[in-house]
């Protein structure tokens, strides 16, 4: 397969990162193509965890190719950080690439996300807090500074201090914060584009030439499709898309150089931060998930909204992602409950409705459908084959299959490499 696509089809956290990292040894490159450092994605090996936020999860493979393509915006001292725990773990590792066009995060997108949050008092989206929207909202509006910008020093001078006049102006008057001086964020830059050099290229001619040699690439998606800006929980949402669509934007293959789209999707749902979640649940159960589950977040450490699988939600992202197939992480989380629910419709003012409100206040209206399945008490963390599963986890699994639509190829029962079942 030269390419796959994995994304994420909830609000986030599906596994995707230890998804990528079983998937990684059957591929040549690994490349990340939207988000950026609000991404965490965990791979556990052995007994070490490793949190990557911006380095491709394929990373601890000395024998992979690693891409940060261009939709994938930059914080150079994550990046840093990242790679000096893989160099510590281990003396070799995956090659790197960065593309010259990925948008960096500078301090005032930092600075103006944290303030931003402020003033929306209790319509806080809860972000990472990493600069997310402003960095986005910079690069469609035509501000941003990108990699390539920083190898020619007079020019990122003048053009720092254009932009740092109006940030500054903002930061002051509008938020009362401290003004940024040119000269620090100045030199900082310097220093960045030295540490950056031996990675940049032009990383969409690096996969064009992989993709003609027939090299295979996995492309790993950050977030999910729920968060997307144009077709999830708005405005409770990321600002880049974690659509498969996004790939051709994000790192120039084009629609037809992708062959498989997998979707990942969580045997129970989650949410960190603000905004809709139908099927949250509150008291016991959603704490017994929280904990089984380690339902904590990889970037903010912020305990995760938890709650019952729900259907319509998948459903109507599965629609612009067409996936070829689904993974289904987690499911060990759900050993030890008596019952377990689905959401298989939403009830809105009294009617059935297909999709999902477009008005996230809307959703206060809604009222999930469920169906309650029985449970199993079996821990199944050591399930490999789906002959070890109890009969309560297979029709689970198959209830899943048949209400969402699509086939279900891998099941993983717990975050280690080894913990991970193959279906027919
Ligand atoms: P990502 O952002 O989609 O890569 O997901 P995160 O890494 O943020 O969150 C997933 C969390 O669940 C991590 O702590 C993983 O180690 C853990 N995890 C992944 N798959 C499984 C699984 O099948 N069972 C259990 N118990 N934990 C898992
Ligand atoms: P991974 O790749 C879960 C959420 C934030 C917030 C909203 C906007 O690990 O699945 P932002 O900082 O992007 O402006 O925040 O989006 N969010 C995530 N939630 N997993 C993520 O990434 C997320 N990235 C952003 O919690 O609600
Ligand atoms: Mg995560």
């Amino acid at each position: 397969m030269p390419a796959t696509v994995l994304i994420g089809l909830g609000w986030g956290d599906e596994g995707k990162g230890r998804i990528i990292d079983f998937l990684a040894p059957q591929h040549d490159y690994v490349v990340r193509f939207n988000g950026g450092p609000n991404a965490g994605h965990t791979v556990k090996v052995n007994s070490r965890i490793f949190r990557f936020h911006l380095l491709p999860s394929g990373m601890l493979y000395p024998d992979k190719t690693c891409v940060i393509a261009n939709g994938v915006v930059l914080d150079i001292d994550t990046m840093r950080r990242e790679l000096d725990e893989v160099k510590s773990s281990q003396e070799k590792h995956a090659q790197l690439f960065v593309s010259d066009r990925c948008h960096l995060i500078l301090p005032y997108h930092k600075m103006l996300d944290l303030a931003e949050e402020k003033v929306r008092g209790k319509r806080k989206l809860g972000t990472t807090g990493q600069g997310i929207g402003p960095v986005f909202a910079d690069k469609v509006a035509r501000k941003g500074i990108r990699v390539c910008e920083l190898y020619d020093p007079v020019y990122l001078k003048d053009k720092l201090e254009n932009i740092l006049q109006e940030k500054n102006k903002i930061l002051t008057l509008i938020f009362g914060e401290n003004p940024l001086k040119l000269e620090e964020v100045y030199e900082k830059l310097l220093r960045d584009a030295e540490f950056l050099r031996p990675f940049v290229t032009d990383t969409l001619i690096l996969l064009q030439k992989a993709y003609r040699e027939g090299k295979s690439i996995l492309l790993e998606g950050a977030q999910g499709a729920l968060l997307d800006h144009e077709l999830g929980t708005y405005p409770f949402v990321t600002s880049t898309s974690p659509m498969a669509g996004m790939v051709s934007l994000g790192c120039g293959l084009g629609p037809h150089q992708i062959d498989r789209i997998m979707g990942v999707v969580k045997a129970y749902a989650t949410r960190v931060g603000t905004g809709p979640f139908p099927t949250e649940l509150k008291e016991e159960i959603g704490q017994y998930l929280r904990d089984r589950g380690g339902e904590y977040g990889t970037t903010t450490g912020r305990p995760r909204r938890c709650g019952w699988f729900d259907v319509p939600a998948i459903k109507y992202v599965i629609y612009p992602n067409s996936p070829d197939e689904l993974v289904l992480t987690k499911l060990d989380v759900l050993s030890g409950l008596e019952e377990l629910k689905v959401c298989v419709g939403y009830r809105f003012e009294s009617r059935l409705i297909e999709g999902l409100p477009a008005f996230a206040e809307a959703f206060d209206r809604v009222e999930p459908i469920y169906e309650t399945l029985p449970g199993w008490r079996e821990d199944i963390s050591q399930a490999r084959k789906p002959q070890d599963l109890p009969k309560g986890a297979l029709e689970y699994i198959k209830f899943l299959e048949q209400a969402l639509g699509k086939r279900i190829s891998l099941v993983s029962v717990g975050p280690a490499r080894e913990q991970m079942i193959a279906l027919e």
